[in-house]
């Protein structure tokens, strides 16, 4: 039987999403740590082209932008867009895009950008399409750039069989997993740092090698 991909309302949930994630929700429990971390790892100052990938309402790309990046915040809800124009609005700098799969199909040149981020977005990603994601990410990333997610993550297979086992919900979703980051990043040359949260939330990040 084909496995029927999973799919999520996020119009829907536009109106509610700041709520959510200043609420003390498991998700986005240390929401506002991550975004920071991812923040500072991304470089982003004045002159840096930032790409952020599943950029909702737009909290991370506020903060980039208050380091004087350009930003571009790609997002496959127009609802998301909608909210995250009225929040930043008037402000220099930022294009917002609706793109059916903002990972896998990036609708710029290769060597666009300075830094690629994402936060608790990859999660909604099919696991058989995150190794094709992550190669288009580091397309469009310049040589010497960052690249760089903060998102649920499981450890292993082992870790993730133990916490789906305790807690049903998170079979809903689409973890990525860091043994299956790895060997991805590795046939590109590159290699993964990490950093643990939560039980469940990590950033992740590597450099993209200088042009040789
Ligand atoms: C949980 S919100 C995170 C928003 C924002 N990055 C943040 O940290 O607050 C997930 C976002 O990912 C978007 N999304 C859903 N499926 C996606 C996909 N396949 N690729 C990229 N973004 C996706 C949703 O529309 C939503 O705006």
């Amino acid at each position: 039987m084909v496995e029927q991909e999973k799919t999520w309302d996020f119009d829907q949930w536009a109106d509610t999403y700041d709520g959510w994630v200043s609420a003390d929700d498991p998700i986005y429990f240390r929401y506002d740590t991550v975004l920071a971390r991812v923040l500072s790892l991304s470089g982003a100052a004045r002159g840096k082209r930032i790409l952020d990938i599943g950029t909702g309402t737009g909290n991370l790309a506020a903060h980039l932008l208050d380091l004087g990046a350009e930003v571009v915040g790609l997002d496959p809800s127009q609802k998301m867009l909608e909210k995250a124009a009225v929040k930043l609005e008037g402000r220099h700098g930022i294009e917002l895009k609706r793109v059916e799969e903002p990972f896998l199909e990036i609708p710029y040149g290769d060597g666009s950008f300075d830094a690629v981020v994402s936060t608790y977005a990859f999660h909604h990603v099919h696991p058989g399409k995150k190794p094709a994601c992550i190669r288009e990410m580091m397309r469009v990333l310049k040589p010497g750039g960052t690249w760089v997610v903060g998102d649920l993550i499981f450890q292993s297979e082992d870790d993730e069989k133990m916490m789906v086992d305790a807690h049903d919900w998170m079979e809903d979703e689409y973890f990525a997993r860091i043994d299956e980051l790895l060997p991805v990043l590795r046939d590109m040359g590159m290699m993964l740092k990490s950093e643990q949260y939560t039980m469940i939330t990590w950033v992740v990040w590597t450099i993209k090698p200088p042009a040789a």
